[in-house]
């Protein structure tokens, strides 16, 4: 018996490291899921790899109207929507003087749009059923800044407060409504990161009271979670998950144990 048997779920940002993982999960445990993303090449692999109850399409969570098609598919196909995790992203950067106002539009609309989009979907199917769970990928960036990434962290800070918002609105509905707040996570988001060579690895790993990084399927534990019943009691919630890289502010200068 999986822990998800009978349920549907509409995941964004499927195609990439943590929204592949979780609709791995999710199947596993018996749900049903609808994969979203704008990379088809890379959502075929996904569908071949999970096989079975796996849908990928084609869908940009800027657009109100794709996002309400692909709402509309999981309940036409599967008779309700259980779930909506909000997960795409992608973001410009640069020092706030200098940000492209276009480029900070764009970042918005995927990262605090887009989880709207989805909970303005979802919604009247949830409050409809009595139960649902929204879930959005925010960031331990929606908790603290860096330079030259205020797109990102704006939209991350925003979505909790979205979050929040939704669950004080729709919990008497049957709706929760949280966040998770990944630290670094080994998904093609973070080789980007790498790939600027600002920053290694072992450096990030290093700054982790676990002294290392996060797999994307420890994200997808989290979210199987937060999307089954045994959160039942838990809304309006910014959950870090970050290895425990927002613990410590070193005055002192003594290294861990290691
Ligand atoms: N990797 C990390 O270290 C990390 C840390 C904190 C938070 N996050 C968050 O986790 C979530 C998942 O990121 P990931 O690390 O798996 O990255 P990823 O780059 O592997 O996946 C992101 C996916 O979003 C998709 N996407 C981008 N724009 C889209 C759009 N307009 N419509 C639909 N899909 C779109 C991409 O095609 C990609 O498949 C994101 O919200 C990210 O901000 C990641």
């Amino acid at each position: 018996m999986g822990r998800m048997d009978g349920r549907a779920a509409v995941i964004t940002g499927a195609s990439g490291g943590i929204g592949w993982a979780t609709a791995k999960r999710y199947v596993a445990e018996g749900a049903a899921v609808i994969a979203a993303d704008i990379d088809d090449e890379r959502g075929a692999e996904m569908v071949a790899d999970i096989g079975g109850a796996v849908t990928h399409v084609h869908c940009d969570v800027t657009d109100p109207v794709q996002v309400r098609a692909v709402v509309d598919r999981c309940v036409s196909d599967h008779g309700r929507i259980d779930v909506i995790f909000n997960n795409a992203a992608t973001s410009t950067g640069g020092y706030v003087a200098d940000l492209d106002l276009d480029g900070f539009d764009a970042s918005l609309s995927v990262m605090l749009k887009g989880p709207l989009h989805g909970m303005q979907a979802a919604l009247p199917h949830m409050v409809e059923q009595g139960s649902g769970s929204i879930i959005s990928t925010s960031s331990v960036y929606g908790l603290a800044a860096s330079a030259a990434n205020a797109p990102y962290c704006t939209a991350k800070a925003g979505l909790i407060n979205l979050t929040r918002t939704v669950a004080i609105e729709y919990g008497r509905k049957g709706v929760r409504a949280n966040c998770i707040c990944p630290g670094v996570v080994e998904t093609p988001m973070f080789e980007q990161v790498l790939g600027i060579g600002l920053i290694t690895r072992e450096q990030v790993s290093n700054m982790a009271a676990l002294g290392r990084t996060i797999r994307p399927e420890e994200i997808a534990d989290l979210a199987l979670f937060l999307g089954s019943d045994e959160s039942s009691a838990i809304t309006g919630q910014a959950v870090v998950i970050d290895g425990g890289l927002l613990n410590e502010i070193n005055l002192t200068g003594v290294p861990p144990l290691s």
